[in-house]
């Protein structure tokens, strides 16, 4: 059954107009580019790694859509992000593929995708483990990122690309992180497929460590607080990063013109302790 919510926009700062601006490319690898012009529409922005790679893409001229589905959000969030090019805010549900397909048919061509959506974190060893609640948690992490990729790709215009999340769980997980670790396993797979069969396209994805943002919200605030403080002094960086922390893994996968199949990790080292 198709849900209720719909997918309006909201633009919530338009300019008059798009200024285009040159790229300057470092020996044609890297692009140090501007992404003025270019417009990346973040399913998962309202909040935590989506909200800060919106940030990042705004900061650098992109003209930003950000979607999450809740509609007080939306405000909320857009109200955060400085964009001299404009930002939209739209609500979607990523759980329901009428409502993604519905969503993309009304927002027009782009250039990015980034994804970032996924409810709060469920935790827990086997024997506890309900299946039917399990099964729906690949519901907006892996099946909505899915139909999100199949609705957006042919919107995407020449020289764009994907950017997914995915998480170390995949590659360094802890005892009752079996869930966390075949959602991870199974985005790096799809990127990976999808970098081949949607070629030109690029398609890539960011590999978060344990980062400070609102997933964490149904631990007890000293629980939390906790986590973050052995983590911490385990990490060969020191600390747990900031959502802005691992944004400009997404802007570099943005605009990395050679990357496309790759799972960058951005962990603080975490893999090798
Ligand atoms: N933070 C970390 O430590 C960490 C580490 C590794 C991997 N990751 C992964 O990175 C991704 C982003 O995490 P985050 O820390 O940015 O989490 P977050 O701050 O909780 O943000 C998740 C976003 O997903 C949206 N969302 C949830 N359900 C949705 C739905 N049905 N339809 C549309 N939007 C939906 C939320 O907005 P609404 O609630 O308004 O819909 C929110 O904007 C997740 O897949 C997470 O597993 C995070």
């Amino acid at each position: 059954m198709v849900n209720v919510i719909d997918t309006r926009c909201i633009a919530a700062r338009t300019p008059a107009s798009f200024r285009s601006v040159k790229t300057v490319n470092a020996g044609g690898g890297m692009s140090q580019e501007s992404m003025s012009g270019q417009r990346v529409v973040v399913l998962g922005g309202m909040s935590g790694l989506g909200l800060a790679a919106a940030k990042a893409a705004a900061s650098v001229g992109a003209r930003v859509v950000v979607a999450s589905s809740r509609a007080q959000s939306v405000s909320a969030a857009t109200a955060q992000i400085t964009a001299s090019a404009g930002v939209e805010g739209c609500v979607v549900n990523l759980a329901d593929e009428a409502n993604i397909e519905d969503f993309f048919s009304s927002i027009g061509r782009f250039d990015h995708l980034v994804y970032t959506a996924g409810e709060a974190i469920r935790l827990g060893e086997l024997d506890t483990v309900d299946l039917d609640a399990a099964r729906n948690y690949f519901g907006v992490r892996v099946w909505g990122a899915y139909a999100a990729v199949k609705h957006a790709h042919s919107r995407i215009n020449s020289g764009g690309s994907i950017v997914l999340t995915t998480g170390i769980a995949s590659r360094r997980p802890l005892a009752g992180w079996s869930l966390g670790a075949m959602i991870c396993s199974a985005i790096e797979g799809l990127t990976r497929a999808l970098a081949v069969e949607l070629r030109p396209l690029r398609v890539n994805a960011v590999c978060p460590g344990v980062v400070r943002t609102p997933l964490w919200r149904e631990m007890s605030e000293g629980d939390r607080a906790a986590m973050y403080r052995g983590l911490g002094e385990l990490l060969p960086v020191g600390y747990v990063g900031e959502a802005d922390d691992v944004a400009e893994a997404y802007l570099f996968l943005m605009r990395e013109r050679y990357a496309s199949g790759h799972v960058l990790v951005v962990d603080g080292g975490a893999v090798l302790v």
